[in-house]
């Protein structure tokens, strides 16, 4: 495949409400991306059905997670903002590549062991063999780098592993996915516990501050935020609650943390926190507009997961043909 710039590949669930934590940590970034790589930006909602879902609820987030995707800044022209069921060519090399995983390996992901535990009632084939769509999904776009979390590395290690594999049974076919570590980007620790990153799946509303909350929950979250027993506004060892909402108040601001310090000296904690809850709250006011007015636009909606979906599924069959003529599948002329 010709290839003028590098490829990177991402894909989100459409569960839960994205947070502040994504926004900072990547969203927000995502769209300086587009001059150096050509960006897939893939909404997984097969992955999504490996638990249960309400199907309204799952189809109205699918919308919702497109909407909130370009809310963020990322434009629809520069880059391939898709549905993952749109394209069925996910589906179809991921039964091929189960046929180059081994039992042993999926067994072994740590992931799909505490999702076992979680959901005992419904430990089902999807759920097991997940990290084969996932490959699957990135290998389709012969992509050179996946910007992933802790929690999806050991899914992009298994990726690396079925793509070796794979051109090593036949010949080179997949280009070998590298993880992609963003040089900007803050890390946004949980608000509840300092000491784990804030996630999208946390059960406790307050630990995580989301996207599209209102800004006097954005404010209540932020005031009731761990901190620890001292008052000083600082960053120290054992301080990690005031340190995560520095890190917070310094990306909204653009202050350091020596000013931080010399701005809340002599405050307490209750001041401080007002004053990150107010900058956040501010600068995602902009974000949640623009949500607002477009997912309101079924219709444009639409557009864009339809120009996605062709762009992602030109190239996507392209590569799904080679594997096909690879393995000793029949393609049957075309008149
Ligand atoms: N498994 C990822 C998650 O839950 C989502 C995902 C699916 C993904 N396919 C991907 C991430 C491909 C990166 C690349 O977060």
């Amino acid at each position: 495949m010709f290839k003028d710039k590098k490829i990177v590949f991402s894909g989100v669930q459409p569960t839960g409400v994205l947070t502040l934590g994504n926004y900072l940590g990547a969203l927000r970034n995502f769209s300086a991306f587009s001059d150096e790589y050509h960006c897939y930006y893939c909404v997984v909602d097969e992955h999504a059905i490996t638990v249960r879902q309400d199907p309204g609820e799952l189809r109205r987030r699918t919308y919702d997670m497109i909407a909130l995707y370009i809310a963020c800044g990322l434009d629809p022209e520069r880059n391939t903002l898709f549905v993952q069921s749109h394209v069925p060519a996910h589906a179809e090399l991921s039964w091929i590549l189960n046929c180059f995983t081994m039992f042993g390996e999926l067994s072994r992901m740590t992931q799909f062991k505490d999702k076992s535990k979680k959901n005992a009632d419904n430990v089902n084939a999807g759920l097991f063999t997940y990290p084969v769509l996932m490959a699957s999904d990135i290998l389709l776009y012969q992509t050179d780098l996946v910007p992933v979390g802790s929690d999806q590395k050991q899914h992009l290690e298994l990726s690396r592993v079925i793509a070796e594999r794979f051109n090593h049974v036949f010949s080179d076919t997949f280009t070998v996915p590298e993880p992609y570590i963003p040089k900007t980007g803050a890390k946004i620790m949980s608000l509840a516990d300092p000491t784990k990153k804030m996630s999208k799946s946390d059960e406790n509303e307050n630990a995580v501050v989301r996207i599209l909350d209102p800004r006097d929950v954005i404010i209540k979250k932020f005031k009731r935020a761990v901190t620890d027993s001292g008052s000083e506004i600082k960053r120290a060892p054992g301080k990690d609650g005031v340190g995560n909402l520095m890190t917070v108040y310094s990306v909204f601001t653009g202050k350091s943390d020596r000013e931080i310090e010399k701005e809340f000296e002599g405050k307490g904690y209750g001041d401080f926190k007002a004053a990150v809850g107010e900058v956040c709250a501010d600068a995602l006011a902009p974000v949640q507009a623009e949500f607002a007015r477009l997912s309101a636009d079924k219709k444009y909606l639409e557009e864009v997961m339809k120009k996605g979906a062709e762009e992602a599924g030109y190239n996507a069959r392209r590569t799904l043909a080679k594997v096909r003529r690879k393995v000793g599948f029949i393609d049957l002329p075309r008149d």
